[in-house]
């Protein structure tokens, strides 16, 4: 069986929270990265064990019906109705049917891309992924403006938006998703309790407005895939056998995880573009923790759901092994 190897280097999980080590164990360099096609034809055949991700992009209509009960993927116990505005909103075919892309950039939210001028590169890709409705229009320089796809957990519409609460904040999220111009939305609504309403106010939105978006709500199968910690999971078989050793699981992926896990799918090349869960740069310069707003390192609490220095690890593995590659520094 066909193992990627993990940096045999690289030390304690925790060593990552402080730049002084991330700088030894994450140097990536740029200039000797080359491709390795077989390893990531491997890691697709892998995956698609688990969960077909041009499938499980997103529940199909016919497969639930309003009213219908679900069970949140990470809150087991608590479940949601599929109301009637999601039902309407449900494809009928996948949003990524027969897609498949020579390059692919998958842009993260870390203030790293702040004067990367990383922007004309992101956007030379011929197929770009963004997280939660990061703004791209005052940082295109850095950010590119393409999207194809983009994501937004339910937290997000309080967040960016304000929950919507006044016609002004309504005003810019039609706007957001405007300029979206015909992508994919993907919303994971049925991952945790607590953002059915906000998702709620979303959709019915957008079907006032009948905005020209592509939706997508991921399936309860990716959703499970990627839950880690479980016997049925890829992570879990990731963490045990492929990428992380030592017993330590990735708590909850992190949005810009399952993005690559689905782009594996569709995508030759994989490009990752603002991923730096850490506080200060490789070169000791202070980065915020999302470019476009002033959310703090909320990642170093344990209270975070999310384990990101882990999963940091695990991606600089893969662009050592030319699995995948990251960018974490300008592009000039
Ligand atoms: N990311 C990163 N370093 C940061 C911030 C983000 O590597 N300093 C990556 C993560 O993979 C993350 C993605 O960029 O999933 C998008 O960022 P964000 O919107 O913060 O996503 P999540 O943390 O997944 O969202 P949430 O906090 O709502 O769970």
């Amino acid at each position: 069986k066909a193992v990627v190897h993990l940096d045999p280097t690289a030390s304690a999980v925790t060593d990552l929270h402080h730049c002084s080590s991330c700088n030894k164990t994450t140097k990536l360099s740029p200039s000797t990265w080359t491709f390795n096609k077989t390893l990531s034809n491997l890691i697709r055949k892998n995956i698609l064990r688990f969960l077909d991700p041009e499938r499980d992009i997103s529940i199909l209509k016919g497969t639930l019906k309003a009213g219908d009960i679900v069970h949140y993927v990470f809150d087991r116990h608590s479940t949601t109705n599929v109301s009637e505005n999601l039902y309407r909103l449900l494809p009928t075919v996948s949003p990524l049917k027969h897609q498949h892309h020579r390059s692919c950039a998958i842009v993260g939210n870390s203030g790293v891309l702040l004067n990367s001028s990383c922007g004309p590169e992101i956007d030379s890709h011929d197929f770009v992924i963004r997280c939660n409705l990061a703004p791209v229009e005052e940082y295109s320089e850095d950010v590119g403006r393409r999207t194809n796809l983009v994501t937004m957990n339910p937290s997000v519409v309080q967040r960016a938006f304000q929950d919507l609460v006044t016609e002004e904040w309504k005003e810019r999220f039609l706007r957001r998703l405007r300029d979206l111009g015909g992508s994919v939305l993907w919303i994971p609504a049925f991952m945790a309790k607590g953002g059915e309403e906000r998702v709620e106010w979303a959709l019915r939105l957008i079907l006032l407005h009948a905005v020209d978006v592509r939706m997508a709500f991921p399936s309860l199968r990716l959703l499970h895939a990627v839950r880690g910690h479980s016997a049925n999971s890829i992570l879990y078989v990731f963490t045990d056998r492929y990428w992380l050793t030592n017993n330590v699981h990735i708590k909850r992926p992190t949005t810009g995880l399952l993005m690559y896990t689905m782009a594996t799918r569709f995508c030759e090349e994989i490009h990752l573009y603002g991923f730096w869960p850490f506080p200060l740069d490789p070169r000791g310069r202070p980065v915020k923790y999302h470019y476009y707003d002033t959310l703090k390192y909320e990642y170093t609490s344990s209270s975070s759901p999310h384990t990101m220095p882990l999963e940091f690890r695990t991606l600089s593995s893969l662009h050592r092994q030319g699995a995948l590659r990251l960018h974490t520094g300008t592009c000039d």
